[in-house]
């Protein structure tokens, strides 16, 4: 932990940063970025400059019941933004079977998990919620599996079955997307999934990616970080709510309120080898955070000016970033 550049700054103490600042997933471990094949082991804790994160698999925070509400708003409104093709149902049940008990076990406090043959008790106070199912079947709970694990876990779940030596994404339930459609890429092959991405052809990472994944094993738990950025704290930044968000992207640069309506937008990804199907499935973490926020640790805030300023065309234009990454950058920097 920097405590003596962070006092040096003048931000005082650590202890008094805020929760949604000690446990932020701070993506950047120099001043410039690309793409790399950065995956690495679950649950290891990652210690950042004022704090950590990652020591569990499905993170409880203080957005936990605001988060979920705000999806069942989403589905409510579009329910293309879940599907489950009829093969992929066991591996949705081996989701639940996998996900429930890790979580019972990271928040103790609060869940609790018990398997007595095929029936499970899932007990959830923070949403007031204790409820008995039987695995295998759907009928078991009132809103179906998937959307139930939806309503229990703020990450947004694909899942991607392996076979004919690649995988297919076939299932899942997405409301927080940045920037693709869940519904358009449901049926595709991994590859297929990455092809708007640049630099796909000339660097390997992606197909790395594709490659390690066909060689998980059951059991197996992984993961890695994404970033871009979002005006205002919006979670759906999907294809499909476009028109709602995607104005603002040229307006934000002259916008006073930059600092506040910035947010430095984190995906955790987990990779998941599924213990009794073998499915893989992909749980999409998103955290938010205005750069004034990011701006009360001095590390970052050089440290993501640097980024933003150095970001080459092609995925700064990807990302839907390039017309405010330069207002972005100036204002993170001006204080050096
Ligand atoms: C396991 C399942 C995975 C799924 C379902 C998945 C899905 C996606 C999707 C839907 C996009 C957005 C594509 C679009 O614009 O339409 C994307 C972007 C991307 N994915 Fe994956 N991904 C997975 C794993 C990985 C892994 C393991 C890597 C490893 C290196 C990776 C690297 C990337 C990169 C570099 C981008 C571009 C991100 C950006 O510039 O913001 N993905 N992925």
């Amino acid at each position: 932990m920097n405590t003596t550049i962070i006092n040096d700054q003048n931000t005082g103490d650590t202890a008094v940063l805020p929760e949604r600042i000690k446990g932020f997933p701070f993506p950047f471990s120099s001043d410039s970025y690309r793409y790399s094949a950065n995956v690495e082991p679950a649950h290891k804790i990652v210690q950042t400059d004022v704090g950590s994160w990652g020591s569990s698999l499905i993170d409880v925070d203080e957005y936990y019941l605001s988060d979920l509400k705000e999806r069942e708003k989403v589905l409510e409104k579009d329910p293309s933004r879940t599907a489950v093709l009829p093969h992929m149902r066991p591996a949705v049940w081996d989701a639940i079977t996998t996900l429930l008990p890790a979580m019972a076990e990271d928040h103790p406090d609060t869940m609790s998990y018990h398997r007595e043959g095929n029936v499970c008790r899932w007990t959830n106070t923070l949403q007031n919620l204790e409820l008995e199912f039987t695995v295998g079947d759907d009928d078991s709970l009132p809103m179906g599996p998937m959307r139930f694990l939806g309503s229990q876990i703020t990450d947004d779940i694909v899942f991607l079955d392996p076979r004919e030596d690649t995988l297919w994404l076939d299932a899942g339930l997405v409301t927080f997307a940045a920037d693709w459609s869940f519904g358009f890429d449901v049926g595709m092959k991994f590859m297929e999934v990455h092809t708007p991405v640049p630099r796909v052809t000339t660097e390997p990472v992606i197909n790395r990616a594709h490659q390690f994944l066909l060689r998980l094993q059951p059991g197996e738990q992984f993961r890695r970080t994404n970033w871009t950025m979002t005006v205002d704290r919006r979670l759906d930044t999907s294809t499909e709510s476009y028109p709602e968000w995607a104005r603002d992207r040229g307006t934000i640069a002259n916008d006073p309120d930059l600092p506040n309506r910035l947010h430095l937008r984190v995906e955790v990804q987990h990779m998941l080898c599924l213990p009794h199907t073998g499915a893989v499935l992909f749980l999409v973490r998103t955290y938010l955070l205005p750069l004034s926020d990011i701006a009360q640790v001095p590390v970052w805030r050089e440290r993501a000016g640097h980024v933003l300023a150095e970001l080459p065309d092609d995925m700064a234009e990807y990302k839907g970033i390039i017309r405010y990454r330069k207002a972005a950058s100036d204002w993170l920097l001006a204080g050096e």
